[in-house]
């Protein structure tokens, strides 16, 4: 239904202001109107009325045109500005377009009026649009560029402390516990830890996570996490789930989603500090599947919403927030092919809405999640190809220190060479994704057909096109640490991962 318009109006004779209306009637127009006489009642007008459309005669006993075009320019910027006037010259009418009016008609030709103002209405929500787009545009390529920068920070960082978190676990290991330096090796090893879950975080937001979709209902999904949240949000909030019963289903990682339900939820707390109803619902909306979080806490100002899914823009203070759970939320969303948008208003509360493609495959019971204990130890032969000296030293020694058998290579072409002269088995490849000379997946195909059985686990640093998750072969996500490669290497050995 069409809004009935607001045309304000600034004219001293009643007379010309019922012409005025009728004529813009006559030409099909609805709308309501007001007329003032003075440049005080105009201004005041302009910011209480929010008029769609201004009229404005253009000599009237107290001010002239220009005055209120400069007036009405600066109160409502986006708002036609039209001059009507008894005599008008060519130059005045010039001058006037100038300061920043869209059209000008004389007195007594009124009959074009409704044509003119209907003109001067579709441009200016043709530049509204404009604008809208140009604004989207500007903001897409902003967090394009955020996340190339998180991304290539982190991806360097990642092996830095895939160095200093092995180097300190297998320094631990060695170090008596009655050790007075242990205490230090330990601050090293936590601090390190710390580093790398912002760095896990960062890929999240610049889409480089390497992700496990499957087929998998969101339904599932909340009530896996239900028990966990609860704990989370604490006593003052009440937790309700709308789940549609017969939803669709959709391709994501399943731990993924967890972790948006989970940091959509923290949001939602700490925006209810004196309690509030935190829901989480789950709707079909052709051709998408929706996920929506959504509280009654303190909603979020129009200034901070542009800025929301950026990587470390948070509103809480020094120490309570780091400003990285929307931007791995958006992240994490936008890599699985999804989007995400938010509906707040101040004091009511905030609904962000996640929307994921249909697919119409039958979904995949979820994972469960139990870390296999005992010792990750072997005696089988390693063939370990990475081009980073440091990781390729520390994963060389961590994996002897348990056991293995070593044959380490610099490179694809030299652990192919490594390969096809060792006369024994090999067991197991364990190689980088991205190496000068020849990669780590040509490297795979190569040594598994000239050795059947041969099983491989792919190392990976970050992003999409190195990304492991669809494939057959096992992944191991960088930075790792000695336990972490010990427990996959096992796995992989023994046909668990
Ligand atoms: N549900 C919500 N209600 C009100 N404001 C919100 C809500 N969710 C997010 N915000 C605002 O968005 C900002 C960014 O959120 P984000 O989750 O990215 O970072 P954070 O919560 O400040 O820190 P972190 O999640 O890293 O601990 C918050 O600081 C807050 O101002
Ligand atoms: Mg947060």
């Amino acid at each position: 239904v069409e809004r009935e318009l607001k045309i304000l109006v600034l004219e001293d004779s009643a007379e010309d202001y019922e012409i005025e209306l009728r004529e813009l009637r006559k030409a099909g127009l609805r709308f309501v109107s007001r007329r003032v006489e003075t440049m005080g009642e105009f201004e005041r007008e302009m910011a209480a009325y929010g008029p769609d459309l201004i009229l404005c005669d253009h000599q009237l006993p107290t001010t002239d045109g220009h005055e209120a075009i400069r007036a009405a320019r600066e109160k409502c910027p986006e708002t036609p500005l039209l001059i009507v006037s008894g005599s008008l010259g060519e130059d005045q009418a010039v001058e006037c377009i100038k300061r920043g009016a869209v059209d000008y008609i004389v007195k007594g030709r009124f009959a074009s009026l409704g044509v003119r103002v209907r003109r001067a209405l579709e441009e200016a929500q043709a530049r509204a649009e404009r604008h809208k787009l140009e604004e989207q545009y500007r903001h897409a390529q902003k967090m394009e560029a955020i996340g190339r920068l998180a991304g290539g920070i982190a991806h360097d960082l990642n092996n830095v402390l895939t160095a200093i978190l092995g180097y300190s676990q297998l320094w631990l290991a060695k170090l008596p516990p009655d050790d007075p330096n242990r205490n230090d090796v330990v601050e090293i090893e936590k601090a390190g830890q710390r580093a790398a879950s912002l760095t896990r975080r960062l890929l999240a937001f610049s889409r480089k996570q390497v992700l496990s979709p499957r087929v998998i209902n969101l339904n599932a999904v909340v009530r896996d996490v239900e028990r966990l949240l609860r704990r989370v949000i604490g006593e003052d909030v009440e937790l309700v789930t709308t789940l549609e019963p017969s939803l669709w289903n959709v391709k994501a990682d399943p731990a993924q989603v967890e972790q948006v339900i989970m940091n959509l939820a923290v949001n939602a707390r700490d925006a209810m500090p004196r309690g509030g109803r935190l829901t989480i619902g789950t709707n079909n909306m052709a051709p998408d599947v929706t996920l929506w979080v959504s509280d009654t806490g303190t909603g979020i100002a129009p200034e901070i919403k542009t800025h929301l899914f950026e990587p470390f823009f948070t509103t809480k203070g020094l120490g309570r927030g780091t400003g990285l759970g929307l931007s791995t939320v958006y992240g994490i969303v936008t890599q699985s092919g999804g989007r995400i948008a938010v509906q707040s208003e101040q004091g009511k509360g905030t609904t962000f809405r996640i929307y994921l493609p249909r697919v119409l495959e039958r979904a995949e019971p979820l994972p469960q999640a139990t870390p296999r204990p005992g010792p990750a130890e072997g005696r089988e032969t390693i063939l370990l190809v990475e081009d980073d000296d440091v990781i390729r030293a520390l994963a060389a020694s961590v994996l002897r220190a348990h056991g293995y058998t070593v044959l380490a290579a610099p490179d694809g072409i030299e652990g192919a060479r490594a390969g096809a002269e060792h006369k024994g088995k090999i067991d197991l490849l364990i190689t980088d994704l991205v190496m000068p000379r020849m990669d780590g997946r040509t490297l795979a195909r190569e040594l598994t057909a000239r050795r059947p059985g041969l099983k491989v686990l792919l190392m990976s640093g970050y992003s999409a096109e190195e990304n492991p998750g669809d494939e057959a072969a096992a992944a191991l996500r960088k930075p790792f640490t000695p336990r972490e490669l010990l427990a996959r290497a096992r796995e992989v050995l023994d046909g668990t991962a």
